[in-house]
Parts: structure tokens; C-alpha cells; sequence
């Protein structure tokens, strides 16, 4: 267990900042779909708090379903992502939106998106946070919460070694902290 006191730089977005940022996104997506159906896919666990707090302010009831990846971590950084955990479910002609936390090298968006739109579906995005100086892979985001700068944050989901998900804000960690 880590005590969170003196280990965070500073509050980078706080909860009233974040209600209003998904307030928003939920405005801009449902104004996206009209009358069109569509369903939520959340890449685990980071989405967690955020999909339920969009969702909920969505004016209409959406199916929403889980998948799971990981990076590969073998002796060298190859970058690859694995999907540990697919979706069961037929997604041929459907409209799925991609709930992310963050996009950075945009390597694992990439992957998904390919994936899903091989499977016949059409595919757009969310992401609560963008660090797109991070992009290795070119990859642009449909809706966007933020963009940050290449900060290292946890809270509301985002996690440093499994902590801090569950923070109702994000913060950034002091460099002492952390190595990346
Ligand atoms: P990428 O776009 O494939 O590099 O993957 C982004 C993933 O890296 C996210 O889904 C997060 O799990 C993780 N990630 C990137 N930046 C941060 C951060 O600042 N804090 C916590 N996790 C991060
Ligand atoms: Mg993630």
C-alpha cells in the first residue's frame, strides 16, 4: 500500500475538471451517432472509472463489453501488443466506440482499431487523456478529453505498479517516484 502524501508533483485535473470534460465528450458523441445505435468497448483496467462516469451521461441505454491487452515484454522492447482478454461477441456491422484512458505511442489504439475494423465493424474512439508528443505509431483519436504533455499520471485510473487507480483525480508523480 502506498500512502499518498508528498509523493504527487500536483493535482493535473481535478474531479469538477473531469465531470465536465465527460460531460462534453458525452454531448459530442451522442450529437456523432444521432439515432444510430452504437456500443462501448473499455480497454481494461484503465477505463474503468472513466466508462462508467461517460456512460452515465449518456441520454440512452449502450451495451458495454471489456476487452484486455498487454504489452509484450520479452528481452527486447519490442512494442508488440497482445490482447489478453477479446470480446465475445459478433461485431460484424455494428458501431463500436474504443473507450481508452490515455493514447501515447498509440500503439495499442492502433492494434485494437485494425482488429475490430477486420472484423467488419466501424470503430471510433475516446480517450480521456492524449499525450500525443508520445505517438510512435500515427494514430488520431475521434473524441479527446485532454491533451497532456509527456507527464507520467495516476489516479482515476491510471495506475503506477497497480496504484493509485482509484484516485477520483489525476496527479502526477514526483520524478523520485518513478523510472521509466
Ligand atoms: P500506447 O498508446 O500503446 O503507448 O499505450 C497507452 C497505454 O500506456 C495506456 O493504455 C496506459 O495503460 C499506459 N500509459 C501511458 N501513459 C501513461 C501514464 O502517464 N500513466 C499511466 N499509464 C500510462
Ligand atoms: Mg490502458
Amino acid at each position: 500500500m502506498k500512502k499518498i502524501n508528498n509523493i504527487f508533483d500536483k493535482i493535473l485535473i481535478n474531479h469538477k475538471e473531469l465531470t465536465k470534460l465527460e460531460k462534453r465528450l458525452a454531448r459530442e458523441i451522442e450529437n456523432y451517432y444521432g439515432d444510430n445505435q452504437f456500443l462501448v468497448v473499455g480497454v481494461l483496467k484503465g477505463c474503468l472509472p472513466f466508462l462508467i462516469s461517460l456512460t452515465q451521461k449518456f441520454k440512452r441505454s449502450v451495451q458495454q463489453y471489456f476487452i484486455k491487452t498487454t504489452t509484450f515484454k520479452g528481452t527486447v522492447n519490442t512494442g508488440k501488443i497482445l490482447l489478453e482478454q477479446d470480446l465475445n461477441l459478433d461485431v460484424n456491422g455494428k458501431n463500436i466506440l474504443i473507450v481508452e484512458d490515455i493514447v501515447d505511442s498509440g500503439r495499442t489504439l492502433s492494434y485494437l482499431k485494425e482488429l475490430f475494423v477486420s472484423r467488419g465493424a466501424n470503430v471510433k474512439v475516446v480517450t480521456l487523456l492524449d499525450k500525443k508528443v508520445g505517438r510512435v505509431v500515427p494514430f488520431d483519436v475521434d473524441f479527446i478529453g485532454k491533451e497532456i504533455p509527456d507527464v507520467f499520471v495516476v489516479g482515476y485510473g491510471f495506475d503506477y505498479d497497480e496504484e493509485f487507480r482509484n484516485l477520483p483525480y489525476i496527479a502526477t508523480l514526483k520524478k523520485e517516484y518513478y523510472t521509466r
